[in-house]
C-alpha cells in the first residue's frame, strides 16, 4: 500500500545511524502498545482502524445520507484536527472542478469555523443564502471561539431559511459525549450527533465521526478508507520487525536527520490534490512534537507549483532543511500531449507522452537536484488516489508521529501551548471569568 525510500538521505546519515535506533523505537512502539508512555490517555487512536464497527458505519452512513438528500451544500465547521482531516481526504479524492459543475452528484463541501473572518464568513453566508444547506458541527471540547461563532452565524440562517424542523434534520454535531456547548446545544435542539471519544484527540481523530461523516457525505467509500488504514495498522505493528516497517523507519530517520541539523521537514507532493494532507500533516506532526523548545518544524509545497516560488530556497538557502515526498504512483486519467505539425511551442519531444510521466520527470529531476544541492530525500509512494491509499497514509503518519514524539522525549498527544493565545484573545474580548488577566494585559498595551 505505501512504500517508504530512505536511500537518498543516506550521503547525510548513515544506514547504521538509522538501524541504530531499533532498541528505542521497539520502546517508542511498547509504550504505545502498553500505554506506559506521556499522554498515555490519548492512544486511542492507534487500533481505531480494526475497532470500527460495521453497526457504527452503518449509522454514519445513514446520517449522510440524510445529508446528501436534503442539502445541495454541506458546512464542515470546526478547526485544526475538528476539519483537516475531513478536507485532507475529500479534496485529495474529489473531482478539482466538481464544485463548477451545474449537476452535482454529491453536496458541495464548503468549510467554516477555521478562520475569524469577517469577510469570509459574510461571502459564505452570501452564498448560502436561497440554498439548501446543512452544517456539521465539530468541536471536541465544544467551545473553540472560531467554530462556535461560525456555528451560531450558521444555525441562525439555516433555520431562517430552511425552518426550524427541517434545520433539526440537517445540522449534524459531533462532539463530547457530555461537555461543552456544542453538547447542550445538540441535546436541546434534538440534533443527530455523534461522539469524539474522550481518548481520540483532535488531530488523531480523522477517523472518528469527525472525519469519516464530511467524507461520506462528499460521497467517498469510508470502509475502503478504513480498510486501508487497517492494513497500515498490520504493516505498522509492533511485531513487525523494524528493517520492514515504515512508521518506524520513517520515525528513525526523521530524528536522525534532526540530530544532525536538519531542523525543518518539508512535505512534498506532485500532485496538487494533496495540499491539505499536508496540512493535515503539519498539525499532526507540529502539534505532536513542537513543546520544550525542540522538534522538527512541519513545512509543505506544492511541486512543481511552488518550484517557480520556494524552488531557489530549497535549493540554495540554509541547508537546515529535508524533504519527504509524497508520490502517486499512477493517476486516475489518462492524458497525453498532442502532437503539433507547427511545433511552434517547441514541445514535441513530449508528444505522445502522458502528462504523468514529465510530472514524473520532474519529480525525479528534483529530487537529483535537492539532493545534490545538500537536501536529504525520503519518498513515500502511494499507488493512487483512492480511498484506500489516503486510508493507509494517514494512518502511516499517525503511527509514525506516535513513535516520533516518543523518540524525541515529548508528549506527542497534548498541545498546551495552543492555550496562550486564547487566554490573551478572552482577556481583550473581555469574556466574563478573565477579568484579572484583562487588567493585566491592557497594562503591557
Ligand atoms: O489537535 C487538537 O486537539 C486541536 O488542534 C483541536 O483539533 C482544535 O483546537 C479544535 O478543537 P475542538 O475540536 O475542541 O474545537
Amino acid at each position: 500500500m505505501i512504500t517508504l525510500n530512505i536511500e537518498k538521505t543516506l550521503g547525510f546519515i548513515s544506514k547504521e545511524n538509522v538501524q541504530a535506533y531499533e532498541n528505542r523505537v521497539k520502546d517508542a512502539m511498547d509504550a504505545l502498545e502498553n500505554g506506559t508512555g506521556k499522554g498515555n490517555d490519548f492512544l486511542g487512536w492507534l487500533h481505531l482502524p480494526s475497532s470500527i464497527t460495521a453497526e457504527h458505519i452503518a449509522e454514519l452512513k445513514a446520517a449522510a445520507q440524510t445529508l446528501r438528500e436534503n442539502c445541495d451544500v454541506v458546512v464542515v465547521a470546526g478547526i485544526g484536527g475538528s476539519y483537516l482531516g475531513a478536507r485532507a481526504v475529500i479534496e485529495a479524492l474529489s473531482n478539482s472542478f466538481a464544485w463548477l459543475q451545474e449537476k452535482k452528484d454529491s453536496p458541495v463541501i464548503l468549510y467554516a469555523g477555521h478562520n475569524i473572518g469577517e469577510d469570509y464568513l459574510y461571502e459564505l453566508t452570501e452564498y448560502l443564502k436561497g440554498k439548501k444547506f446543512g452544517v456539521i458541527n465539530i468541536s471536541k471540547s465544544g467551545t473553540t471561539t472560531e467554530t462556535a461563532l461560525a456555528f451560531r452565524l450558521l444555525k441562525k440562517q439555516c433555520e431562517d431559511q430552511r425552518g426550524k424542523d427541517v434545520a433539526r434534520k440537517v445540522i449534524v454535531a459531533i462532539t463530547d459525549a457530555k461537555k461543552g456547548a456544542a453538547r447542550i446545544t445538540a441535546d436541546k435542539e434534538g440534533y443527530k450527533s455523534f461522539i469524539i471519544p474522550d481518548n481520540v484527540g483532535g488531530r488523531f481523530s480523522v477517523l472518528t465521526p469527525v472525519g469519516l461523516l464530511p467524507i461520506a457525505v462528499a460521497g467517498f467509500d469510508i470502509e475502503k478508507l478504513i480498510s486501508g488504514a487497517v492494513s497500515m495498522e498490520k504493516a505498522c505493528g509492533k511485531d513487525v520487525p523494524f528493517a520492514e516497517n515504515p512508521a518506524a523507519i520513517y520515525a528513525a530517520t526523521r530524528n536522525e536527520l534532526y540530530k544532525n541539523g536538519k531542523k525543518i521537514e518539508i512535505l512534498v507532493n506532485f500532485n496538487p490534490k494533496l495540499h491539505y494532507v499536508s496540512e493535515w500533516w503539519k498539525q499532526l506532526y507540529g502539534e505532536s512534537e513542537g513543546k520544550e523548545h525542540k522538534g522538527i518544524f512541519p513545512a509543505s509545497v506544492d511541486f512543481t507549483t511552488d518550484l517557480h516560488s520556494m524552488g531557489q530556497w530549497i535549493q540554495e538557502g540554509e541547508r537546515t532543511i529535508y524533504e519527504t515526498v509524497i508520490s502517486v504512483a499512477h493517476a486516475n486519467y489518462s492524458l497525453q500531449v498532442p502532437s503539433d505539425g507547427e511545433n511552434l511551442d517547441g514541445l514535441n519531444f513530449l508528444a505522445g507522452k502522458h502528462v504523468d510521466e514529465v510530472n514524473k520527470m520532474a519529480e525525479l529531476g528534483t529530487q537529483l537536484a535537492h539532493v545534490d544541492g545538500g537536501v536529504p530525500n525520503m519518498r513515500i509512494v502511494i499507488p493512487a488516489l483512492n480511498e484506500e491509499s489516503i486510508g493507509a497514509l494517514l494512518y502511516f503518519f499517525e503511527k509514525a508521529c506516535g513513535i516520533s514524539g516518543y523518540l524525541l522525549g515529548v508528549n506527542p498527544f497534548n498541545q498546551p501551548g495552543v492555550e496562550a493565545y486564547k487566554k490573551n484573545m478572552f482577556a481583550l474580548l473581555d469574556k466574563p471569568g478573565y477579568e484579572e488577566e484583562s487588567k493585566a494585559i491592557r497594562a503591557r498595551l
